[in-house]
Order: structure tokens, then C-alpha cells, then sequence
């Protein structure tokens, strides 16, 4: 029997919105999320870092769970503008993305220094989003798969389980470009990834971890591409910086 793998509908928001739309964003969905019983997702929102406290409280007890962006590898020390997985978890968040493309390429960081920054988080009590994906100059070589699975194998943290690690195929020729992966493309990569997390995590973890699709998904495309077989959730950019969006997003799951 198929394993069930209940979807995580994760809103990045980059380096968007102050105070105000803070408010206006995780109160309205704080808000829908009271409304609906039971929902068959988990949702999460992963604002600017100085907003994190803002929106742990504006989400309090709503089941709405708040997550980073990015931590730094070490728990505390002389790290001028970063912040530890420790203080983060501290501040009452659930999660942590690393390895954003965003941040590989604008800041440099390697697979290895995303696994650190992993099991930084592990360490912390944090769940991470590894994310991984391709260019578009390595899916024309036809590099697409031998990528994932080498972003995978070298970004994956040492004790990552199905419940505190969840993948995201990100193809970065896809992020904020409106170019979105065909189903097709987000299935054979999913398959290719599920595979491999088989092979490294065992059979029964690797079935049951979850991979998220990201890559300009919005409302009008996210039903076909949350109801692969292998897809489990979104990570989704623009798209959650509205309230009635990001809700179509997830009501689609
Ligand atoms: P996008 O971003 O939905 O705006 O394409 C996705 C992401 O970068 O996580």
C-alpha cells in the first residue's frame, strides 16, 4: 500500500514585506486556517528573519508553523549578521530552509556548507527544506537528473529522517520566471529523488519523506503538479505573498 505523505504548503518569502504585510499576511491566513477544520496539509510561512517573532505571535494557535530561510552552521560565536538555528528555534520556529539556489548562488554556498548548515539545524531541534534543482544550461546537457541526485547526496544531513528533513526540487530556471515544470519534468525528477533518498535513508524513511515542488507555482497550476505521485507540497515564492493565493495553493493539495 502507497504510504501517505500529508503535503507541506511552504510560503517563502524571500526578502519581502515589512511590519504591515506581515500583519495583513500571516493574520489573514492565521484567520482561514481557524476556519477550516482539520485541513489536509500543513501550511508554513518563512518570512524575512527580523519578522519571525512578528509572525510566530500572529500565527499562535492557529497550527500555522513559521520557518527560517536560512541559519548559520555554528551555535553561537563572532558570525556579524547571521543567525543560529539555536536562537531560531528559540524564537518558536519549526523549520529551516537551506541551500536555497538564491542563496547558492548569491552567497556561494556549496553542498557541503548546506549539509553543515543542516545539521546545525538538526542539532537545534529545527525540520529543514533541503533544497536542490537544476540550471537550464544543465537540463539542455541533459544533466538534469545526475545533478539532483549529486545536490541530494552531497546536501542530504547525517540523521535526516521523514520527520525532520524534507526535500525541495527547485529548477532554478523555473523560480520566478513563470516558467513552470511541465508535470512530466517535476515527476521523472521527484521519482529520481524519491529513489535516491530510498537508497540512503532505507526504504521506509525514503517513501515517506517528503518532496516539494517550487518553481513558480501559483493557483492556476498547482492541482496538477500537488497531485503527482511523487510531489508532497510546494515551496512556493511570489505566489504566497498573497493570502488568497497562497490558500488556492494550498486548498489545491
Ligand atoms: P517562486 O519561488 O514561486 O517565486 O518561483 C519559489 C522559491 O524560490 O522558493
Amino acid at each position: 500500500m502507497a504510504v501517505k505523505r500529508k503535503p507541506l504548503i511552504a510560503g517563502n518569502w524571500k526578502m519581502n514585506g515589512l511590519t504591515k504585510d506581515a500583519r495583513a499576511l500571516a493574520g489573514g491566513l492565521a484567520k482561514r486556517m481557524a476556519k477550516s477544520k482539520s485541513p489536509a496539509f500543513e501550511l508554513l510561512i518563512c518570512p524575512p528573519a527580523p519578522l519571525l517573532d512578528f509572525c510566530v505571535n500572529a500565527v499562535k494557535g492557529s497550527g500555522i508553523k513559521v520557518g527560517a530561510q536560512d541559519c548559520h552552521t555554528a551555535e553561537a560565536g563572532a558570525h556579524t549578521g547571521d543567525v543560529s538555528a539555536s536562537l531560531l528555534r528559540d524564537m518558536g520556529c519549526g523549520y529551516v530552509i537551506v541551500g536555497h539556489s538564491e542563496r547558492r548562488s548569491n552567497h556561494g554556498e556549496t553542498d557541503k556548507l548546506v549539509r553543515a548548515k543542516a545539521e546545525a539545524a538538526l542539532t537545534a531541534g529545527l525540520k529543514v527544506i533541503v533544497c536542490i534543482g537544476e540550471t537550464l544550461k544543465q537540463r539542455n546537457a541533459g544533466l538534469t537528473l545526475n545533478v539532483n541526485r549529486q545536490q541530494l547526496r552531497a546536501s542530504l544531513p547525517a540523521g535526516a529522517t521523514a520527520s525532520n528533513t524534507v526535500i525541495a526540487y527547485e529548477p532554478v530556471w523555473a523560480i520566478g520566471t513563470g516558467k513552470v515544470a511541465t508535470p512530466n519534468q517535476a515527476q521523472e525528477v521527484h521519482s529520481a529523488i524519491r529513489k535516491s533518498l530510498k537508497r540512503k535513508m532505507g526504504a521506509s524513511e525514503g517513501d515517506k519523506t517528503r518532496v516539494l515542488y517550487g518553481g513558480s507555482m501559483n493557483p492556476s497550476n498547482a492541482a496538477e503538479l500537488l497531485h503527482l505521485p511523487d510531489v508532497d507540497g510546494g515551496l512556493i515564492g511570489g505566489a504566497s505573498l498573497s493570502v488568497t493565493d497562497f490558500w488556492t495553493i494550498a486548498d489545491a493539495a
